[in-house]
């Protein structure tokens, strides 16, 4: 079998820094120098988690942050409102895995008692979610998507390493039960591990309401054994469906929303893809991360992130935090370049700051 991974270049990327110097706007939305505004914000609320993907954790190991390092809930509020006065619309609340927060419901209640958040999501690796999916739902959560690389009971483990993907079906259940509609799926396709994925999920996005996304493996595990020879591009991933279901490419609701759409032509279903790594979509990006212990992360691939929690725990006034964003985001840079020899990938996995 062939990779459709074009091969890593020396090439400069096309993307220039931005101006150092320059200085951020004062007013109107949160915008970069690239004329991206944000209207997307999402807050990792934890580090922990009860699986152990290995594109994204190590085995054993992992150093936590130390809880007085974390936000508490009122500071997540805090950032959210501000943050929405200054044009975000989309919220997503995310890991490590959430359902771990013990006071997850009380956050999601309060946030969404801020006017002007048009969706509240959730990304979680779905293990409690049976349980939790009816008062998440009542608490005011839009949405959810799960996490699930494989329906094989082994493959799951292999790829989790833990025994937990019947909890994670009866999760999925639950919440298409429930209303956390859509309910979307995350699927990292991994050569030599899971590609066999690609046809499974694919039939159940035919014939369960589940909208699966698959997802190119991103040089974003901890343990750094991310090489391009391993990624399943989006190429390979459309060959391999269309080879049994013809497809159509369709338009999204949103054309900042980063997956590519598909519908099956004989009319069951649509997947989507998100093509991070072979067709990057850093021109309609439209959002930005903030960790568990509060720093700005303006790109998944970001070397450098804004600490938000000094301020936040030294009395500044919301002037002052906005100012920061403002400062962030500004200086936001234009894209990765993780085709490149010069692609450095960051600390950390996205366990600690987001996905
Ligand atoms: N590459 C691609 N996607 C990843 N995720 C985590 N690590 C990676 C990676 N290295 C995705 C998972 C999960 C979400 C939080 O982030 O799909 O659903
Ligand atoms: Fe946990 Fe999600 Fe990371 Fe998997 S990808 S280890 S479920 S935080």
């Amino acid at each position: 079998m062939t990779s459709h991974s074009p091969p890593p270049t020396d090439d400069p990327p096309a993307v220039p820094p931005g101006d150092a110097e320059s200085s951020p706007p004062t007013d109107g939305a949160l915008r970069d120098q690239f004329g991206r505004s944000v209207g997307s914000l999402r807050i990792s609320i934890t580090d922990r988690c009860d699986l152990r993907c290995v594109y994204c954790m190590p085995e054993t190991g992992t150093k936590w942050l130390p809880k007085m390092s974390m936000l508490r809930v009122e500071e997540y509020l805090r950032l959210v409102r501000i943050a929405v006065e200054l044009g975000v619309r989309k919220i997503r609340i995310t890991g490590g895995e959430p359902l771990l927060h013990p006071r997850l419901h009380e956050l999601i209640r309060s946030m969404r008692a801020i006017p002007g958040i048009r969706d509240l999501a959730m990304t979680t690796n779905g293990v409690a979610l049976a349980e939790n999916a009816a008062s998440l739902k009542a608490a005011g959560l839009d949405r959810v998507n799960v996490s699930l690389d494989s329906i094989e009971r082994s493959g799951f483990t292999a790829i989790t390493r833990r025994d937990r993907l019947p909890a994670v079906f009866r999760g999925l259940d639950a919440a298409a039960r429930v209303g956390l509609r859509p309910v979307k799926i995350n699927t990292v396709v991994i050569r030599n591990y899971n590609e066999a994925a690609v046809l499974d999920l694919a039939k159940l996005a035919r014939t369960r309401p589940y909208q699966v996304r698959f997802i190119e493996y991103m040089p974003l595990d901890a343990q750094r054994r991310w090489e391009l020879n391993k990624v399943v591009s989006a190429s390979e991933i459309r060959a391999r469906i269309s080879a049994h279901w013809p497809l159509e490419r369709i338009d999204g609701e949103d054309d900042r929303a980063p997956a590519q759409l598909y519908r099956f032509r004989d009319g069951a279903g649509t997947f989507g893809i998100i093509a991070s790594v072979t067709e990057p979509f850093c021109t309609s990006c439209d959002r930005i991360r903030i960790s568990a212990d509060g720093k700005i992360r303006s790109c998944l691939f970001a070397l450098e992130e804004t600490d938000l929690r000094h301020l936040l725990r030294s009395g500044a006034a919301d002037a002052e935090i906005e100012k920061l964003l403002r400062r962030a985001v500004w200086h936001k840079w234009e894209g990765h370049a993780i085709q490149t020899r010069r692609f450095v990938q960051p600390e950390g996995g996205m366990s600690y700051f987001g996905g």
